[in-house]
């Protein structure tokens, strides 16, 4: 086939040998059936799927990540059994993946407009690349957890720019009260940009408000999933967890002729429980981390030094009996869900009294800001990964020993 502009390509790449700019495909095709092979002339290391966009032609997903085809020969086709398989020039089996004897007939596989690499037949679909994501997340694409069997969707970093084989680091969606996605290194906890609201995540108000593309949080039965969609005008969107721990976010714009990075997380103040309990964190703040009015550092040694992990403690203690009051902290990113509960139809005002009744309830909040969307989330214990924003972020309700001028309850 011809190698169109914008289109994803399938093809076998090398990363050892070439890549970037003067890289070009020595065979290309979006479409096998069971006559059919693929086959490359040059050196053939991993079975990929990459846009045909840019210099720079972005892989977004390999079929052998973890073995690597050894020498220059490689052929991707259905085997007699009807499976897929990808056989290295000796006929060995590097990769496979056996396909379900449904309906028999026509069985083909396909590389979609999307990026996506679907194997069917006359009974439908039997595979498909989009289940099994990479280190790319792309429009159409679902991180998932299925709530029931604990089953995911999740991207795994490459371990360098040039070998795709799994890194150290995930993203991935977690559901514990409110969906909410991570950036994890192993099973540490590095970055999350909060719960789903209803609209975006807590975290990054600005990070969904654009002109290119909405995303979305969906239930459906057991299964829970985050994805993006394209919005007219816009040409392409990745989302990639790259070898080093980040997340980078490219759009491909209508009548551009190159990637634009449209941003990078986590940024300083992102980083996970970087400013501790009750400490907030602002980019445009150096240092980055204040505490919140009425509390001060834990140890004003270590935050003085810029160890502010251990964040900060109450001025004056609540008072269980009465007398405390809740203040409204704005515009911030909501706490980590830590101990928190989480009530669907339940006003604000509700949420209030029910924190107010509760001698262990620090804070509330809403989990969902839609209109009419009432979703209470209320905290126990401490507050951790609050951001202060300048602009665009949600109300926390803090509960606070003397009331000034927030709402005294006794
Ligand atoms: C690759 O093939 C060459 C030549 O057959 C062999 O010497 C080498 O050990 C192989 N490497 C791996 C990683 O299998
Ligand atoms: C294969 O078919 C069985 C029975 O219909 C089904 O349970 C299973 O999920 C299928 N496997 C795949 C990979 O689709
Ligand atoms: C997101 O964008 C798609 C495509 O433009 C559109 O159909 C959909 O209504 C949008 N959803 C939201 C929530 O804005
Ligand atoms: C930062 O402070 C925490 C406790 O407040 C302490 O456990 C940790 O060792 C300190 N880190 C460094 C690098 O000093
Ligand atoms: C959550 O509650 C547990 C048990 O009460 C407590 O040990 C832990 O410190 C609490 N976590 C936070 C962040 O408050
Ligand atoms: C947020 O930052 C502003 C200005 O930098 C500051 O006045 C305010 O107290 C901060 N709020 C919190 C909750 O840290």
């Amino acid at each position: 086939m011809g190698v169109h502009t914008g289109r994803p390509a399938i093809l076998f790449f090398g990363f050892l040998s070439v890549i970037g700019a003067s890289f070009s495909p020595s065979f290309a095709a979006d479409n096998l059936d069971q006559t059919s092979s693929l086959r490359d002339g040059l050196s053939l290391l991993y079975l990929c799927i990459r846009f045909n966009r840019g210099n720079e032609k972005p892989v977004v997903w390999a079929a052998n990540r973890e073995s690597p085809l050894n020498g220059s020969d490689g052929i991707l086709r259905f085997g007699e059994d009807g499976n897929l398989v990808l056989l290295d020039k000796a006929g060995n089996i590097v990769w496979s993946r056996i396909l379900n004897s449904s309906t028999g007939g026509n069985r083909v596989a396909r590389l979609l407009e999307t990026g996506n690499l679907v194997i069917s037949d006359a009974g439908g679909v039997l595979w498909e690349s989009f289940d099994e994501p990479d280190n790319t997340l792309l429009p159409g694409m679902k991180l998932s957890l299925n709530t029931k069997t604990g089953a995911r969707k999740h991207l795994t970093s490459w371990k360098a720019m040039d070998d795709p084989s799994p890194g150290k680091y995930t993203s991935r969606l977690v559901v514990k009260h409110l969906p909410t996605t991570v950036l994890q290194e192993g099973t540490t906890l590095i970055f999350s940009p909060g719960f789903w609201n209803g609209v975006g995540f807590t975290g990054s108000p600005s990070h969904n408000a654009n002109n290119f593309f909405n995303s979305s949080v969906v239930s459906s039965g057991d299964e829970v999933s985050y994805s993006d969609s394209l919005i007219a005008g816009t040409g392409s969107l990745r989302l990639v967890v790259t070898p080093s721990g980040s997340i980078k976010r490219y759009v491909w714009k209508d009548k551009a002729d190159s990637w634009t990075l449209l941003w990078t997380a986590p940024a300083i103040s992102e980083s996970y429980g970087l400013c501790g309990p009750y400490g907030t964190c602002a980019e445009s703040d150096y240092p980055n981390c204040r505490c919140l009015s009425d509390f001060s550092p834990k140890s004003p040694e270590e935050w003085q030094q810029g160890n502010w992990t251990g964040g900060c403690v109450r001025n004056t203690g609540l008072s269980c009996s009465g007398g405390d009051g809740f203040r409204a902290v704005e515009p911030v990113k909501l706490p980590a869900l830590l101990n928190a509960t989480v009530t669907e139809d339940m006003s604000l005002e509700d949420c209030q009294a029910r924190c107010a009744n509760s001698c262990t309830c620090t804070a509330y909040g809403s989990g969902d800001i839609r209109r009419g969307g009432k979703v209470c989330v209320s905290w126990d214990g401490d507050l951790v990964d609050i951001m202060n924003f300048t602009s665009s972020g949600q109300v926390l309700f803090l509960r606070v020993a003397d009331a000034n001028g927030g709402t005294i309850f006794s």
